[in-house]
């Protein structure tokens, strides 16, 4: 039996993208390699490109991989996700990278297994000395030592024509999953690659979402968290013909017994409904939480960026979130140092932080990324600049997370208990309904289960507590 483990680099999309792969992989017989057990016989990269680093994080992996091809020929490597959806990079890999076998993007991941044995049979068939096809266009390079540039199998697809139902998923846990709701963005924010590594915006057929997560609950689920670019512009239409949008669906998905919390990510202030700010109040499983990333603080900036939405506007979304449900949590993306920020700019950004007190933040320093709109903006920030800006943000959001989660010391939570701590034996860690992390002591055998926890401190990002 073949073994493969996965590399999984990016946001909650790949993270379930390769669930999806490693579902497929079981299911045709292939076996997850133990962390601790040597080298597996297949590895596969799921890429992500939102910042350079990402990317170059990527290219070191990928040299790596290089030294267990020179002892192990049979080894295999694959290569998918974000960065493949983008022409200079598949460029850079087919030239320089002669030990990646399979190149598949965000559009094909249902052909993947089928991709897979086409190695094998390419290898085969090689081995055989017949000629052999090297997959879509691709020049074979005469080559001495025979590269995995002859065998390999290379198919991207720029979108994607349709939905592919029905896929299976190993999930990470067993109580709580993923399920995509749409795929794609349609839009555009200056700074970003989705755009062009994801495709245009698709929703799922309500009917199919539901079925999915009927059958998770019979499968143990409790949680779901419904993933997509910007879920506020769900569009899905039934076999009905009938419309719906997201919050339709969660209204649908709440009525689903044993489903117990329902959550979602991403949403963008620009399509955030009133209607969806009154499900928070009026649908029990929906949790308490949400992240909506502002990117920053000042009106000029945001239009800049193509995110559509002034400053005001963004506070008064906030500001009604707080007067329907007062003690939801708020938790954020910045960019710092987006081309053409000033100090006012991102003291803007500072001043909005402390208006909102957001529970946590994500913060990152503005990465230009090829092919996006901002990249080419002549009036780039120095990276001392950023790093400086940088520093101050995060030092004003800790201190402001820090602060919100002391406010917990004394309440009792409902957390779902996600499993023992990975570093301190006895210790189990779980989410509130608000996302607040919890560790507290207790036995391994309630993963999986609702407990209550009577908070007893908290530090920057996390709470401890004490099983009730
Ligand atoms: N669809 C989500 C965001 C997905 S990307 C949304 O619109 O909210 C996750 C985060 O990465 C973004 O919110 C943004 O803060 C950050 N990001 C995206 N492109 C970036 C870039 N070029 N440089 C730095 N951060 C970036
Ligand atoms: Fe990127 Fe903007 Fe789309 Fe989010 S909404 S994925 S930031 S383009
Ligand atoms: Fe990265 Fe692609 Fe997600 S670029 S953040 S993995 S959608």
């Amino acid at each position: 039996m073949k073994t493969y483990r996965i590399i999984t680099f990016g946001c909650q999309m790949n993270e379930h993208d390769s669930e999806v792969i490693s579902g497929m992989l079981t299911q045709r017989g292939y076996m997850e390699a133990a962390e601790t057990a040597g080298d597996p016989d297949i590895i596969i990269i799921n890429t992500c490109s939102i910042r350079e680093n990402a990317d170059k994080r990527f290219f070191g992996t990928l040299g790596q991989l290089k030294k267990i091809k020179a002892r192990n020929p049979d080894f295999v490597v694959c290569v998918c996700g974000c960065m493949m959806q983008q022409e200079h990079i598949t460029t850079r890999i087919r030239r320089s990278y002669p030990w990646v076998d399979v190149i598949f993007g965000t559009h094909n991941i249902h052909e993947f297994p089928d991709m897979l044995q086409e190695l094998y049979d390419n290898r085969a068939k090689a081995a055989a000395s017949e000629p052999v096809n090297a997959g879509v266009s691709y020049a074979v390079a005469k080559h001495e030592i025979r590269s995995s540039r002859e065998t390999r199998v290379d198919r991207i697809y720029d979108d994607a024509e349709e939905i592919v139902e029905g896929l299976p998923a190993k999930r990470l846990y067993r109580h709580k999953s993923f399920v995509n709701i749409m795929f794609g963005c349609n839009n555009f924010c200056a700074y970003c690659i989705v755009p062009y590594t994801r495709g245009r915006e698709k929703s799922r057929c309500p009917e199919d979402i539901l079925s999915e997560v009927r059958s998770l609950v019979a499968d143990g689920v409790k949680e779901v968290t419904l993933l997509g670019q910007n879920v506020n512009s769900y569009k899905g239409e039934d076999r009905s013909g009938k419309q719906w949008d997201f919050t339709d669906l969660i209204y649908a998905l709440s009525d689903i017994e044993g489903l117990e919390r329902i959550r979602f990510m991403t949403s963008h202030p620009k399509d955030l409904s009133d209607k969806l700010i009154e499900a928070f109040a009026k649908c029990d499983k929906l949790c308490n939480y949400i992240h909506l990333p502002v990117q920053a603080g000042s009106s000029d900036v945001l239009k800049r960026m193509n995110r559509k939405y002034s400053r005001e506007k963004y506070l008064e979304i906030v500001r009604k979130l707080r007067e329907t449900v007062p003690d939801i949590a708020v938790s954020t993306d910045i960019i710092v140092g987006f081309p053409g920020e000033t100090e006012e700019d991102f003291q803007q950004t500072l001043q909005l932080a402390e208006e909102v007190r957001y529970d946590s933040a994500f913060t990152f320093l503005y990465s230009p990324r090829p092919g996006t709109p901002a990249a080419e903006y002549e009036d780039q920030i120095p990276e001392m600049v950023k790093h400086e800006r940088f520093n101050r943000l995060v030092e004003t959001m800790n201190t402001i997370s820090a602060e919100k989660n002391a406010a917990y010391v004394g309440r009792t939570c409902r957390v779902l208990v996600d499993g023992p701590d990975k570093k301190a034996r006895g210790m189990l860690n779980g989410r509130t309904e608000e996302f607040k992390l919890v560790d507290f002591e207790g036995p391994e055998e309630i993963t999986g289960q609702m407990v209550d926890v009577e908070i007893t401190g908290s530090n920057t990002f996390s709470l401890r507590g004490k099983l009730k």
